[in-house]
């Protein structure tokens, strides 16, 4: 196990470079190009083939590094579930390099898993180390292999065997603060044959609370000789490339923010060209949610496809003018029709600055649905 932080493959920056775009020119996992270290989170619920294709279009293609599919259970995948096999749809025209993350503790089941994953597409295989929920952690899946370093080593390996692409791995920075095990975890880990691992610096014990720990991504992209991704808490383009020039990493991950603003990889691009990142306005907004809607429409039930909408537009409609009282009208909507036709004319009141007659509209038929 290399334990040399100069490694010369390792991207190591320890003063600011000259121009942020000496830098920002990516990294390799294997044989697949990560041409920015900018790297879409993979998020359960979220990152989905629609949502991945209106991050890439609202950014554009060319500035986000890799994208990663919502986590797959290895258990469903492998006995044929058909809505566990729809996780894998993505478009092949635009989304590449495509990563799939699977979950599961059983090495041959992670092996057929990252087999069906790979026939259908994908360029990596990603393990989640990670997920905190206790029905993962209780069959030994996501973060409770934070404490069993060998099952990591016994699945990492299982798949790097079965797979022609890299095989990669995302953890947290340990169980809880009586194990922060992150080094140890990379190095097995990459020892078995993973390629490149990316690291939550929360423990499972913190969920989501509490500030994450950037050093112990430095610490990992310190012991281990392949690129290592750091994530948490990235909230706006100017603090991507911030951490970016401090971090011992290779690339940062987006993801919370990236529903907030799915422009944020376009604006990190713009901020690394000298230009003024973009701002979009509500005509771009609209068109935004319109083109979600219709990706949704494509594959998802018609049942399913309201809620989605209301988790992109609880995000998207938060700090714009007028955005409480959307949220609200939209968590009332029960029909995708009534939905959209309400986020239009939002859309387009604002567009025409005409937000204060559409909010009369708005408290009007607020109050007639809470009578
Ligand atoms: C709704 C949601 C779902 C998530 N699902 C996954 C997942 O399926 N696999 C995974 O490795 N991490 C998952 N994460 C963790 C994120 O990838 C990321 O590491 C974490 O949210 C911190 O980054 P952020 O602050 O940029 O959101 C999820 C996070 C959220 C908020």
């Amino acid at each position: 196990m290399a334990n040399q932080p100069d490694l010369p493959w390792i991207p190591v920056r320890r003063t600011a470079p000259a121009h942020p775009a000496d830098w920002v020119t990516g990294f390799d996992v294997g044989a697949v190009r990560v041409a920015t270290p900018f790297l879409l989170a993979p998020m359960s619920g979220v990152t989905d083939t629609a949502f991945r294709c209106t991050v890439l279009e609202a950014s554009g293609a060319e500035s986000v590094g890799l994208l990663t599919t919502e986590f797959i259970s290895i258990e469903l995948l492998t006995r044929g579930h058909l809505r566990t096999h729809m996780r894998l749809a993505f478009d092949p025209s635009v989304e590449r390099p495509l990563s799939v993350q699977l979950f599961g503790a059983d090495p041959q089941r992670m092996a057929e898993a990252a087999r069906i994953a790979v026939d259908a597409g994908a360029q990596l295989i990603d393990i989640n180390c990670g997920c905190p929920a206790p029905k993962v952690v209780r069959r030994g899946g996501g973060a409770e292999l934070m404490r069993t370093p060998l099952d990591v080593a016994r699945i990492v390996a299982a798949a790097a065997e079965a797979v022609p692409v890299p095989v990669t791995l995302k953890m947290r920075s340990g169980w809880d603060e009586t194990l922060r095990n992150a080094v140890e975890v990379a190095q097995v880990a990459v020892d078995a044959g993973a390629q490149m691992l990316a690291v939550h610096g929360r423990t499972r014990a913190q969920l989501y609370s509490g500030a994450p720990d950037w050093q112990v991504v430095d610490a990992v992209a310190e012991s281990v000789p392949v690129p290592v991704i750091g994530s948490g808490d990235l909230v706006t383009a100017e603090q991507c490339l911030a951490r970016m020039k401090r971090t011992r990493g290779a690339g940062v991950m987006i993801g919370r923010a990236a529903i907030m603003n799915p422009w944020i990889f376009g604006q990190i691009a713009d901020l690394v060209a000298g230009r003024r990142p973009r701002v979009p306005g509500a005509a771009e907004r609209l068109a935004l949610v319109r083109a979600f809607d219709e990706r949704l429409c494509a594959y998802l039930p018609p049942k399913a496809v309201p809620g989605r909408l209301k988790q992109l537009l609880a995000r998207l409609s938060k700090g714009v003018e007028g955005g409480g009282l959307l949220r609200k009208l939209a968590m009332h909507a029960r029909e995708r029709g009534a939905l959209m036709a309400e986020v239009s004319a939002f859309f387009e009141a604002a567009e025409a600055g005409t937000l204060t007659s559409w909010e009369a509209h708005a408290r009007r038929a607020l109050a007639e649905q809470t009578r």
